[in-house]
């Protein structure tokens, strides 16, 4: 079987995919992947360069494409966005709402300000009401349902410290998923979300952080023994965007995670074959650990 029939599939030629943040990471890697099963792509991306280099990228695909350096959480960009969509596509079948970062924040809770609540509300979840507010009146013209895909992270579904809001606002992605599927579900457009464990993008280097002389732990943090990829999120979106596939899933969220939920705080000895859910930590994996200096005890 060739490429294109592999991809005829999936039934998505020549549907129309936007895509917000586009530029990287997951993003980017949705973006390829989608045009490759045939699909007309809009990226949302408010980076010049990234969008500029996104748009190269599609244009070498073969895509038809339509890049905009657009701010999401701005309702007035959010406006031109669709304004510009509808005017060179005419419809929108799946929607990708990726954007989302911690923002560098690694705050105690009890530290942590009101500006740092609202810029982690911003970019977490205020874009996607705007966006998805503006996307369902063009998925019902358009007239053959839809697929809405929320980009969580697995954050959402266990505690992380000191990243207590982001982890809160990426919780509330699967409220907002969950109640939109049940609204939406009469007009066949689906609502679901994707929740990746630490994944090599613009945002998080993982692998390449990691010093040489920690790089033999990487395969036992995480059941399948590697970092994620965008391209581990992509095919989970695709999943998620072809009616042919996933046409009865909505409401759900797909942990892309290499098993790491599942494990929970199990993970392999080393010699492969014994397990321990109780480790002996002495540093975090991306600090060679020669140079890790313990936090000094306050109180000696
Ligand atoms: N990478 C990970 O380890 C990881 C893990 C769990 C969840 N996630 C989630 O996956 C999604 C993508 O993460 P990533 O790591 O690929 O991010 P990334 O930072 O590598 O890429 C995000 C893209 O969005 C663009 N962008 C940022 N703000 C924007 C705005 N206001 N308007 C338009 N574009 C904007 C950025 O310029 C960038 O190109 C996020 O929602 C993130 O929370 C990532």
């Amino acid at each position: 079987m060739s490429k294109a029939q592999d991809m005829s599939l999936l039934g998505l030629s020549g549907k129309v995919a936007l895509i917000t943040g586009g530029g990287a990471g997951i993003g980017r890697a949705t973006a390829e992947l989608f045009a490759e099963a045939g699909m007309r792509i809009a990226v949302a991306e408010i980076d010049p360069a990234r969008a500029a280099a996104v748009c190269g990228m599609l244009e070498a695909a073969g895509a038809e494409s339509l890049v905009m350096e657009v701010d999401v959480r701005k309702s007035a960009d959010v406006e031109q966005l669709f304004a510009s969509v509808e005017r060179r596509f005419g419809r929108l079948d799946v929607l990708v709402n990726n954007v989302g970062d911690y923002l560098g924040y690694k705050t105690p809770f009890e530290h942590s300000a009101e500006d740092e609540w609202n810029a982690l509300y911003g970019i977490n979840l205020l874009h996607i009401f705007h966006v998805t507010k503006a996307a369902i009146p063009l998925m019902r013209r358009s007239g053959d349902g839809g697929s809405i895909v929320n980009v969580s992270t697995v954050e959402a579904f266990r505690g992380i410290p000191l990243t207590v809001v982001y982890s809160a606002f990426k919780a509330a992605v699967t409220g907002f998923t969950q109640s939109l599927a049940v609204e939406l579900g009469p007009d066949n457009i689906r609502v679901n979300a994707i929740a990746p464990e630490t994944t090599n993008s613009a945002q998080i280097v993982a692998t390449r952080r990691v010093p040489p002389e920690n790089r033999s732990y990487i395969s036992r943090w995480f059941p399948i023994g590697r970092f994620g990829e965008g391209s581990d999120s992509a095919g989970a979106a695709l999943f998620l965007a072809s009616n042919r596939l996933s046409g009865w899933v909505t409401g759900s969220t797909i942990l892309v995670d290499g098993g790491a939920l599942a494990a929970g705080a199990w993970m392999r000895l080393p010699d492969g074959k014994s397990w321990t859910h109780l480790p002996i930590i002495v540093a975090d994996g991306y600090t060679p650990q020669s140079a890790y200096v313990p936090p000094q005890d306050e109180k000696s």
